[in-house]
């Protein structure tokens, strides 16, 4: 549009400038025309008044003469008529001026002469009658305003003559522009679609340098995703570095999230602890930040974080071999509670996990979500080296983050992830607050969710709730002109696993951990390992073990299951008071199937990676029974820490993680029963069996690890930086 508008301005212009130009020769034109149209009026005059003024002279009628001249001077254009006669006028019409003299007379037959009277100028010829002696001339004289009326009218027609001719060219030439373009686009969507399919150019195809550039950055597009994908089937930190370095050359990559990847704690003694929180996105995302560089935002949560730090709040980390800088954000106890306690974990994580708990939303919390998001949005642009970061943004305590952060860098590339489950759009329309936080994760590129179920789900919601363009085929959703694409993303760990390193064989692991736990060595054990948290189907695993010792009273004394459990979020009663619950459940199944050890050990306490490895090598099952679950990375873990392919998993088919570990014993948790025979199945598993399932889940795992998930999203984050270079390219190409 502007380009036509820029046609029609220019065509404008000419058209005003040509008028200029030719108006003295056009008004110069009409002027000698209409003096000569006088002329030729006068002489027709002249030459029908001849003949009668001879024989009227000859026979001296003076009063016919008179008579004459009145007539004549009736005619159209004529002011007045005189006939002199040697230097004397002889007879004259009425309107002929009272100071009219016969040597006002111009030469004869001469062109007009201009002659000014008192109350009028006069345009006066002369023609000479009669070959006699006597000098007889007959004078016409005409109003000289008769040219000037003629000049107006054509001074008016070329204007208006100027307007139309400019308002049609540039009506002409807009729909030549309008054509052109439309040609052109047509052009370059055919290029695109040549570069895709691979074809090679056709001649009369975009042919422009534009065109010819678009064609170049769509051929690297598409190169991109395939070159990575099939050329590194083995993803890992080289790889992923590879990808960042090629397609996202000289980027600068800001992670951000509610949780720290290290935690600085004050021991009683006074020294300083370096923890590693038990997180599914912090195991995930440290070892993509490691290879990736960058800084990485987060609440610092330690009670010494604040001494560990420089005077821009930042510390190098992993403190062993630093690679990425930790900045760490200062949240006061009442944002904490109103943020993190309530509006996240009271209210967005029972609303987004079917776990049956009834969510809690209360304005203040709100209003501190608010706030502390905006601070975090701060925080970024603060960091921020270049106007164009790639931002990764980490799950629901950030929901308007991305927005927030889009208005300070409107040209960042900003990736957020949500990594627990997104309901269906009637439960998250029980959120009183759904608009803002949809409109908050809308100011992303690129929104990540673990499986398509809930890309899905999100899409439906938007719909029922927003008024956006949905693109279904695309996946992507158009808000106040600004497109955010949604994505699958299946998160994963590294692989192999930084806490592998130093493990000791499987059977020194059954040993050691046996040991601890005071069993003889021919006890099997089952391992179940996360946070406290309600989501996890603690208490119903524990159920399972019931129904296990209640079906098969074979397997007592022969089965123990340990329950490590990272106390979490102990604030909310929701948390503490599944604790409880869980030690008293424990307690009263040791009571019924007692022995010489506990059935049930429940061991509430953080565990480092490295012995969460070990636990998981010395058991002979473990189980993940998540009531709902995004992914779950214990899950991957467990099946990662078994290099001996010994071990069955069994998974709950609410976890994401069921989709991709099909060779894990699935199961519903809220089936007691089942689970329970599930175990069973899987104490009787042979070796083979478990060899073969294992095996295959271990490929999994490794071929699409953590590096391969964030791969991913950085290869779709530089694949829309490039489609957004091409834009600009059109756009630069249209005001051209
Ligand atoms: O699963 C959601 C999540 O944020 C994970 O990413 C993480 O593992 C866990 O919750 C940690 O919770 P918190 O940070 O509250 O301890």
């Amino acid at each position: 549009m502007r380009v036509l508008i820029r046609y029609g301005v220019v065509v404008l212009a000419i058209a005003i400038g040509a008028t200029m130009l030719i108006w003295p020769v056009a008004t110069g034109f009409v002027e000698d025309w209409a003096r000569r149209d006088v002329e030729m009026r006068s002489r027709l005059v002249y030459s029908a008044a001849r003949d009668p003024i001879e024989t009227l002279r000859e026979a001296g009628d003076e009063a016919g003469l008179t008579r004459l001249m009145e007539r004549i001077g009736q005619d159209d254009g004529v002011v007045a008529v005189a006939l002199c006669e040697n230097g004397v006028v002889r007879a004259g019409s009425p309107a002929m001026p009272a100071e009219f003299r016969c040597s006002h007379t111009p030469a004869n037959g001469s062109s007009l002469s201009i002659v000014t009277f008192e109350d009028a100028r006069l345009l006066v010829s002369a023609y000479s009658l009669g070959e006699g002696s006597d000098q007889v001339t007959l004078v016409v004289m005409h109003d000289d305003q008769e040219i000037e009326a003629r000049l107006s009218r054509a001074r008016l027609f070329i204007i208006l003559a100027a307007i139309g001719i400019a308002f049609g060219g540039a009506a002409l030439a807009s729909l030549f522009a309008y054509l052109v373009m439309r040609r052109w686009t047509i052009s370059v969507r055919q290029a695109i679609e040549d570069a895709r399919a691979g074809r090679p150019e056709e001649s009369g195809g975009a042919s422009t340098m534009i065109g010819e550039e678009i064609r170049k950055t769509l051929a690297e597009l598409d190169f991109v995703r395939h070159s990575i994908d099939a050329a590194h089937t083995e993803w890992s930190p080289e790889t992923l570095r590879l990808a960042l370095a090629n397609e996202l050359p000289g980027s600068e990559v800001i992670v951000v999230s509610n949780r720290e990847p290290y935690i600085h704690n004050r021991l009683e003694d006074g020294t300083i602890q370096l923890q590693r929180p038990a997180s599914g996105l912090v195991s995930a995302l440290e070892p993509v930040t490691r290879a990736c560089g960058g800084v990485w935002i987060a609440h610092g949560s330690g009670t010494a974080d604040r001494d560990t730090v420089d005077s821009d709040d930042r510390v190098m980390v992993p403190p062993s071999n630093p690679s990425y800088a930790l900045r760490r954000l200062w949240l006061t106890e009442e944002e904490q509670e109103g943020y993190y306690y309530g509006f996240a974990n009271e209210g967005l994580w029972p609303l987004c996990h079917i776990a049956f708990v009834r969510p809690v939303f209360r304005e203040s919390d709100w209003r501190m979500y608010r706030e502390v998001n905006r601070r975090f949005a701060e925080a970024v642009a603060a960091e921020a080296r270049r106007p164009d970061p790639i931002v990764l943004i980490q799950d629901y305590h950030l929901a308007l983050a991305p927005r927030m952060i889009r208005e300070r860098l409107p040209e960042a590339t900003i990736v957020t992830f949500w990594h627990i489950p997104w309901p269906n759009s009637e439960t998250f329309g029980i959120c009183p607050y759904k608009e803002d936080i949809i409109d908050g994760l809308l100011g992303s590129s690129i929104l990540g969710f673990h499986t398509q179920f809930h890309c899905n789900n999100f899409i439906e919601t938007v719909d029922r709730f927003v008024e956006s363009r949905i693109d279904r085929e695309e996946a992507s959703i158009t808000l106040r002109g600004h497109e955010t694409f949604v994505r699958p993303y299946p998160i994963s760990i590294e692989w192999p696993p930084a806490a592998m390193a130093n493990q000791k064989p499987v059977e020194e692991a059954r040993v050691a951990v046996r040991e601890r736990l005071g069993l003889p060595e021919d006890v099997r054990l089952g391992v179940g390992i996360e946070r406290f948290d309600y989501t996890k189907g603690i208490l119903d695993r524990m159920r399972a073990v019931d129904a296990l010792l209640t079906t098969h009273p074979e397997w007592r004394e022969r089965f123990c299951f340990l329950q490590a459990a990272a106390p979490t979020r102990s604030k909310l009663s929701n948390y503490r008071t599944l604790q409880e619950e869980a030690e008293a459940l424990a307690q009263d199944i040791n009571a019924r199937h007692g022995g010489p050890f506990p059935v049930i050990q429940l061991v509430a306490r953080h565990h480092d990676p490295e012995e969460v490895f070990e636990l998981f090598r010395a058991g002979d099952l473990c189980i993940v029974s998540s009531l709902h679950d995004g992914m779950n990375l214990v899950a991957k873990e467990f099946v990662a820490a078994r290099d001996d392919e010994r071990g069955v998993l069994i998974l709950s088919a609410f976890a994401g993680a069921s989709r991709e570990l099909n060779e894990a014993l699935i199961v519903n948790p809220y089936d007691a029963y089942a689970m329970g025979e599930a175990i069973a199945r899987a104490l009787e598993m042979d070796e083979a069996e478990q060899r073969e399932r294992m095996h295959t889940m271990r490929q999994q795992v490794q071929s699409r690890n953590v590096y391969r998930w964030a791969g991913q999203m950085l290869l779709d984050a530089a694949h829309l930086r490039k489609k957004q270079r091409i834009m600009r390219l059109m756009d630069k190409a249209g005001q051209a």
